[in-house]
């Protein structure tokens, strides 16, 4: 038997980043199956299509054929436990996406090798280097034809602002894809003939290869590994650790090839579940008071109960089912009598869990995003999550003024659900923000069929938000800067009345900076407060 700390070490929790189609699902797909988590390929993908068993709540996913909502997958390797947070990725990207990453303690990114960085990459990107989280690169597609490694390594660089360390070098690609070679182990993984060479000290420059690999030019892959040996970045796990570096990987997920020495090196190199920051210091996985946090709240499990599933980070101690809790945002003790685990397509309920695991609590309208539940005698509030900027607005109203009762109680509810983002201008008109256009459907959708408010919904031609700072949002400032506001802004307030402005586009921000150089706009990633 593992004590807990040794379980705790076990523990592996991590995201995929990557741009629609670079085979974030065939790789999942993969480590699952190597896990023994699921019985065969396909099983991740059937949840696209029309096999919705396990997520049958909204009629919206059925009609789309899309899962909305995002869960959790726990699979066992090598004596690891590792869970992969699904991050929505399709249509579904909204900031579930983003917050999800919020509960990770590392990520991995799937680029696709013909494709390099795309844009959702990027901003996916941003949010795990604003944490300092490790990011593992995946690149993908080897059996096509890619672009040239060294433009690939050099674009994480140039477009990401990423240093990067090849821990596997692609022999060919597409019609010449001939294997990889695992630089740190030091052997050659032969795709046609599956096997596994071991290398000698003198590596890919020893005699081993050219026995194995006829009719390819060796001398290609040798003046590579010599420019990475003379000019690429040091191997450097600090680095790796913080951030700064990305050990880099090549294969091809569809053919289930550089995936085992990928899950491999990454579960050498990925952390164990770490300290978290508190508002008063911070809290240990091995500390014995039970605590986590909630970071995604699903919504409607079952539409005939309105009923909800909160996600909940363990950081410390043991969850026991039935167990006592605090809440730190009311002081209120609630009882965690009912939770589940996620497991590949399936819930089970799990009776104890411990720091490194994420188990869902269903929920009454009790949580929030970003509470804190512990069973410290003193009050545990951790970091506030971020908030994510949302790049499409819309004004919204109620169709029928007679049921703008519902609709406000709606809005209020799903806002605090992290559906959507709320805010009002000066004339009380609701403003919703989103960061995918599927939000805004799942947000009218619901606000018709749950609370019965049927809403007419206007698309505003903003893309950007920035905060005014707390100088600049003082009464008489906020009046001189309303002067300064044109069609191509709005000032609306958010759930703190924290005001901010709404710009149609990038040129038209930097306009706006250059001419008014004295105010101080925020970057988004402004903290919510985890308080009443
Ligand atoms: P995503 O979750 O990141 O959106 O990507 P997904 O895994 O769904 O993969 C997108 C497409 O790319 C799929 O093809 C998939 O089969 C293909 N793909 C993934 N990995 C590889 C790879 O290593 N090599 C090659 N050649 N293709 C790969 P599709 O035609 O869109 O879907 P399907 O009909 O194959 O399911």
């Amino acid at each position: 038997m593992l004590d807990r700390n040794e379980e705790i070490q076990r523990r592996r929790i991590f995201g995929i980043i990557s741009h629609p189609d670079a085979g974030k699902t065939t790789l999942t797909e993969k480590l699952l199956l190597h896990g023994g988590a699921i019985r065969q390929a396909g099983t991740v993908k059937a949840r696209r299509n029309d096999k919705f068993a396990t997520s049958d709540w909204m009629e919206i996913e059925k009609q789309r054929g899309i899962s909305v909502t995002s869960s959790v997958m726990q699979f066992e390797y090598a004596g690891k436990v590792i869970s992969i947070m699904d991050t929505p990725g399709h249509n579904d990207f909204g900031e579930d996406t983003y917050r999800i990453l919020t509960s990770v303690d590392s990520a991995v990114m799937v680029i696709d090798g013909a494709k390099g960085i795309e844009a959702q990459t990027r901003k996916l990107f941003r949010v795990c280097s604003l944490r300092g989280i490790p990011v593992f690169t995946f690149i993908n597609k080897l059996d096509r034809e890619t672009k040239d490694p060294f433009d690939l390594i050099q674009e994480l660089e140039d477009v990401l602002g990423l240093p990067s360390v090849p821990v596997t070098w692609p022999i060919g690609c597409g019609l010449n894809f001939q294997g990889v070679y695992d630089i740190l182990k030091n052997e050659a993984i032969l795709y046609k003939a599956g096997k596994t060479i071991k290398l000698g000290a003198a590596g890919v420059f020893g005699p081993e290869l050219e026995e194995e690999i006829t009719g390819f030019n060796l001398q290609a892959l040798r003046d590579e590994i010599e420019l990475i040996q003379g000019a690429g970045n040091e191997f450097d796990m600090e680095k790796i650790s913080r951030g700064q570096l990305s050990p880099v990987f090549f294969g091809s997920a569809l053919a289930d090839f550089g995936t085992v020495p990928f899950l491999e090196h990454f579960l050498d190199m990925s952390p164990a579940p770490g300290p978290r920051k508190t508002l008063d210091g911070e809290v240990r996985p091995e500390d014995d008071f039970f605590s986590g946090f909630i970071f995604k709240i699903q919504a409607n499990m079952n539409p005939a109960h309105r009923d909800r599933l909160a996600f909940l980070r363990i950081c410390s101690g043991t969850f026991e089912r039935g167990m006592s809790v605090r809440l730190s945002r009311t002081g209120k003790e609630m009882k965690l009598a009912q939770s589940t685990m996620l497991m590949a397509n399936q819930r089970e309920n799990v009776d104890e869990a411990i720091a490194g695991d994420i188990i869902g609590i269903y929920d009454t309208g009790n949580y929030q995003i970003g509470d804190t539940l512990s069973t410290r005698r003193e009050p545990l509030f951790f970091e506030p999550l971020p908030t994510f900027p949302p790049e499409l607005f819309a004004l919204v109203s109620p169709k029928d003024t007679m049921k703008a009762k519902q609709f406000q109680k709606g809005v209020s509810q799903l806002a605090q659900e992290g559906a959507i983002q709320v805010y009002h201008n000066q004339y009380n008109e609701i403003v919703a923000g989103a960061v995918g256009q599927l939000q805004f459907e799942v947000f009218q959708y619901r606000l018709e069929n749950e609370y019965n408010a049927k809403v007419r919904m206007d698309r505003l031609d903003f893309s950007l938000a920035r905060w005014l700072s707390a100088e600049d949002s003082e009464a008489s400032r906020l009046e001189k800067i309303k002067g300064m506001l044109d069609s191509r802004t709005m000032l609306v307030y958010d759930h703190f009345e924290r005001p901010l402005i709404l710009f149609a586009n990038q040129f038209t921000l930097n306009y706006f900076c250059e001419k008014h150089e004295d105010l101080k706009l925020l970057e988004a990633m402004e903290v919510q407060s985890a308080r009443v």
